[in-house]
């Protein structure tokens, strides 16, 4: 075990795009579990745009990360040494415990995993998380139906990329919008979207009508934005919005211009914001359907990781210019199970 940890801490509140200087890295000795304590070695964190949110000074739907403490992020680690009846040293445990190479916690947050049933990577992505995000958004608030034309926004993202697929075992029409040329075709030959356009065609809409001659009966959206207002020139009757992300505007200094709602009223739209955390009573269901699709090849995920936790500030930068294929990982130290 070495001596020392490292932590990310947030030093600075960003201004519009978050720099690598409103973060900094500190070593620190590596604590010890006190009694009902775990301590754990990182192994895999995910970053996720929600950090964006954090990095604010004021409260959303979840308290902002404060300045000088440890960004915080879901982990997967490996159990060091536990004074927790419940943990003992080498388990495999999906957390919540930040931006750190080791951490003590009372282990009530952490939820041991079975390296021999998925990739332990995957907690944090098409079975953590964002694929949970992905089936109840798309379930609970799309309620696609066989036939219909669905349409997902980030489409090569870790969210976009497990609806589109469950999507598409529910028998629809599949149609992504993704940013560059080589993401689009990602989603249509190694996901089986039936079409992908890019959100940086000079005409948005057009390109969407020539993908979904019948219309949108569905939005997943991640993005908001022009693509929302690009798709509510398209929607149908009874057609239904879980609204789930707005990436496009998480840097921006000031609000956009509104979108124009008319579409939304005479065609009895429903739109449906949604915070995944709300939606715990729905993960057996998710872990029961998800696990058999991945297990079966139905469900494919990406996975884009980065080396080392020195890395992270520059890798979430990244998410927000598109630079990730997939789900966004940091590897922190050694995978013992790959
Ligand atoms: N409601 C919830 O509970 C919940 C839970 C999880 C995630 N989310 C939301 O779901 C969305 C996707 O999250 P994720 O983790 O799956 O991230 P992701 O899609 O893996 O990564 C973000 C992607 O967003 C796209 N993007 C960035 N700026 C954009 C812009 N201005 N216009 C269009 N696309 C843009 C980029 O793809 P391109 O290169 O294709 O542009 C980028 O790769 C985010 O909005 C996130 O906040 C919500």
């Amino acid at each position: 075990m070495p001596a020392t940890s490292r932590r990310v801490l947030l030093c600075r509140r960003p201004e519009g795009e978050p720099r690598p200087t409103d973060f900094e890295i500190v070593e620190a000795p590596v604590p010890g579990p006190g009694e009902g304590e775990v301590l754990t070695r990182t192994i895999y964190l995910s970053l996720d745009p929600y950090m964006r949110g954090r990095m604010n000074p004021g409260r959303s739907y979840a308290p902002s990360v404060e300045l000088g403490q440890v960004m915080v992020g879901s982990t997967v680690g490996e159990v060091v040494e536990s004074r927790n009846p419940a943990f003992t040293a080498g388990d495999v445990v999906v957390g919540y415990n930040g931006w750190q190479t080791h951490a003590v916690s009372a282990g009530a947050m952490l939820r041991r995993l079975d390296p021999k049933q998925a990739p332990i990577s995957t907690a944090l992505g098409v079975l953590g998380m964002p694929g949970m995000t992905a089936y109840v958004g798309l379930l609970d608030i799309g309620r696609p139906k066989a036939g219909e034309t669905m349409v997902v926004s980030a489409a090569a993202g870790a969210v976009g990329s497990a609806v589109g697929q469950i999507a598409k075992i529910k028998g629809c029409r599949v149609v992504g919008v993704a940013g560059p040329p080589e993401k689009c075709e990602h989603a249509v030959k190694d996901l089986g979207f039936d079409a992908c356009v890019s959100h940086r065609s000079p005409d948005l809409r057009a390109a969407l009508r020539e993908a979904c001659p019948a219309g949108i009966d569905v939005y997943f959206d991640n993005v908001g934005g022009a693509v929302l207002a690009a798709v509510l020139g398209l929607v149908n009757r009874g057609a239904r919005i879980p609204l789930c992300g707005l990436i496009s505007q998480y840097n921006a200094t000031a609000l956009p211009p509104g979108p124009n709602l008319g579409p939304v009223l005479w065609n009895r739209v429903l739109v449906q914001g949604f915070i995944v955390s709300d939606h715990l009573d729905r993960q057996g269901d998710f872990l029961r359907d998800c696990s058999a699709w991945v297990r079966e090849g139905r469900l494919k995920y990406r996975e884009d990781i980065v080396e080392g936790l020195d890395r992270a500030p520059e890798a979430l930068i990244g998410l927000f210019r598109g630079r990730n294929l997939g789900k966004m990982l940091v590897r922190v130290s050694e995978d013992p199970t790959g």
